[in-house]
């Protein structure tokens, strides 16, 4: 009898979840880089479009920056597993798990797999002031001047930090640049564009706007070939085309739950999210931006997961090989 009524209790609770879900208390979206990122735009455009589905719904943004964001994992993974602290990433998720030696979470244990949102292109950027004009001009005059100029990223692990380590150990000047930390890429651009760093591979999200108004000079796209139906990153070689060979750099952004959100909310997520992904405003925004909002077998919990499981094995040799290790 008493085992009875404690699972009529949970059954209820379970319910209770569901149906009150997600009430008044605010759904906060844990942003592992600072405010003004492409992180950051891109967890809010998400968030304004699941209000849209989520009936109810109110969404925050909580920019918690820091170790290539490991801390924000590391809040979310503890988090209480009520629907109301979710991680909005991107593929920091895999690369951190073969960059770093100890992490406070398990990335595939710790967390429930809501669904992945866009692949998002790279962009090799430089400082206005840099003498280079195109990728091979720019590629000299970083061997001519090994060991002055610094590269900035958002902290390792970071996208920033992964895509300039890949350039880095592709173009065999690994030691030509200081790399400085930024807590985002957009404190990040803004030294850029002020001249006090040299080079930065940041997402499209972010830096079209910026080669649009000419205040930072563009090389390469990351993506194995041109992206040329872009209005303005059409006109950039991708770096394949520049010669490194089988270079292809696409990160993508996924959300998370804490492992042991009940069943009904992580499916009412997964519904509101699938609905923002088709959402036409949406797609218009992130298709100026460069990014390809997701369509495939990724916008579902089990599809998101493998896709993450795949990556982490595919990045752990890059990382290795590229040989830089944080604790
Ligand atoms: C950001 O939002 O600042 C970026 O996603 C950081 C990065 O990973 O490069």
């Amino acid at each position: 009898m008493k085992r009875v009524l404690v699972l009529a209790a949970a059954v209820t609770a379970l319910f209770a979840n569901a149906q009150g879900y997600p009430g008044s208390k605010p759904i906060s979206f844990v942003v592992p880089f600072a405010a003004g990122g492409p992180t950051d735009r891109a967890a809010r455009d998400l968030a304004e479009a699941m209000r849209k589905t989520l009936p109810g719904g109110n969404f925050v943004i909580e920019n918690v920056n820091g170790a290539g964001g490991t801390i924000a994992a590391t809040k979310v993974a503890k988090a209480n597993p009520d629907g109301h602290t979710l991680l909005f990433w991107h593929i920091g998720m895999a690369a951190t798990a073969g960059l770093y030696r100890k992490l406070q979470y398990k990335p595939l244990e710790d967390f429930e797999y809501l669904g992945m949102v866009s692949d998002v292109p790279m962009t090799l950027i430089g400082k206005p002031q840099l003498p280079a004009n195109t990728y091979r001009d720019f590629e000299n005059y970083i061997r001519a001047n090994g060991g002055k100029l610094n590269i900035a990223h958002a902290g390792l692990g970071s996208a920033s930090h992964l895509c300039g380590l890949m350039w880095q150990t592709a173009v065999n000047a690994k030691e030509a640049m200081t790399t400085i930390p930024y807590g985002g890429t957009a404190p990040a651009m803004t030294a850029l564009i002020g001249g006090q760093v040299d080079v930065m591979c940041d997402q499209t999200i972010t830096t079209v706007p910026q080669i649009e108004a000419g205040r930072v000079k563009a090389f390469a796209v990351t993506t194995a070939s041109r992206l040329s139906g872009h209005k303005v990153l059409k006109d950039y070689p991708s770096l394949q085309e520049m010669g490194l060979k089988g270079f292809n750099l696409t990160i993508w952004q996924g959300l998370y739950a804490p492992k042991g959100t009940p069943e009904p909310v992580l499916k009412q997520l997964n519904d509101a999210l699938k609905l923002a992904l088709k959402d036409p405003d949406f797609i218009k925004k992130q298709e100026a931006l460069g990014t390809v909002v997701v369509t495939d077998q990724r916008m579902e919990r089990a599809g998101h997961k493998a896709f993450v499981a795949a990556e982490i094995a595919k990045l752990r040799p890059l990382i290795e090989a590229a040989g830089k290790f944080a604790d």
